[in-house]
């Protein structure tokens, strides 16, 4: 009984470890591994803005490329920026030495985040940057107390002016149901190319797609999944006819 006891409780510590991840309120994303072009477009993103600094190396661009369903030649012409061959490893040349002497911290490899962060952490990290002139890049995270990354899509969102509000409940206006204070940013410093909402769907597709690297096994599962309960429904019909014809002597 003990030893049953002891692996019960092995068994729900990761769950505890997980909720002890930070204490700020965290901003809601489902992630849709059967959006293809919503997974596109998080590609894309993170290929043009992230891959600079951080690695993917536990996966590889023609995975990727065949998963999403982009042509090779179109995913080696437009979304790798090294020389490197579609058949590689999604490594990169920053050397973490050297990275750690620019930003404190070397960025970390990110093809595992999502399921060491969990995606709503993701989805409210990328947008809780804020003007902090404090800080050696201008800006802090709500999510991640001094971080030494920059805000790499400052360009997009603009720079928020003051710390969002994450994980907020919309407040809505009783007479005209419009929605009058949202989580996330209120106002900016600068302003960015893009409005509020479209940056927010940028980082859903971005966070999509970081799930999907976490885990590129699951997309494949969740069809399969869908393909084996219709082989069980088609099955269970002649099962029940023919559990009736044995049992109809009996009776
Ligand atoms: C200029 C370099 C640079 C670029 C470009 C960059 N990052 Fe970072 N990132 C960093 C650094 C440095 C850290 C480590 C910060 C720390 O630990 O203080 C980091 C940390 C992170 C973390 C937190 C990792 C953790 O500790 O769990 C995430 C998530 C992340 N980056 C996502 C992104 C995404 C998504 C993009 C593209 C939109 C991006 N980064 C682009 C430098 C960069």
């Amino acid at each position: 009984m003990k030893k049953i006891l002891v692996t019960m409780a092995f068994a729900v510590l990761p769950a505890f470890a997980f909720a002890a991840g930070g204490n700020v309120p965290l901003d809601h994303m489902k992630p849709d591994l059967e959006d293809k072009v919503s997974l596109q477009k998080g590609a894309a993103t993170f290929m043009n803005y992230c891959m600079g600094c951080h690695s993917m190396k536990y996966a590889r661009y023609e995975r990727v490329a065949t998963d999403l369903e982009i042509p090779l030649e179109l995913f080696e012409e437009n979304l790798i920026f090294s020389d490197a061959k579609i058949g590689e490893l999604m490594n990169i040349a920053m050397q973490p030495s050297q990275a750690k002497n620019w930003f404190g911290n070397p960025p970390p490899d990110l093809t595992l985040e999502a399921r060491l962060r969990g995606p709503d952490w993701l989805y409210s990290y990328m947008r809780g940057f804020y003007a902090d002139p404090s800080r050696p890049y201008g800006v802090n995270n709500s999510v991640f107390k001094d971080v030494g990354m920059p805000h790499v899509l400052a360009g997009m969102q603009g720079v928020c002016a003051h710390k969002p509000d994450t994980g907020a409940e919309p407040q809505v206006d009783p007479l005209s149901g419009r929605i009058v204070k949202d989580s996330g940013c209120e106002s900016y410093t600068t302003k960015g190319t893009m409005t509020k909402e479209e940056y927010d769907e940028t980082i859903y597709d971005l966070v999509n797609f970081m799930v999907y690297m976490g885990e590129p096994s699951r997309m494949e599962s969740e069809t399969l999944g869908k393909w084996v309960l219709l082989f069980l429904v088609i099955l269970f019909i002649p099962a029940y006819f023919l559990n009736k014809e044995y049992w109809k002597d009996v009776h």
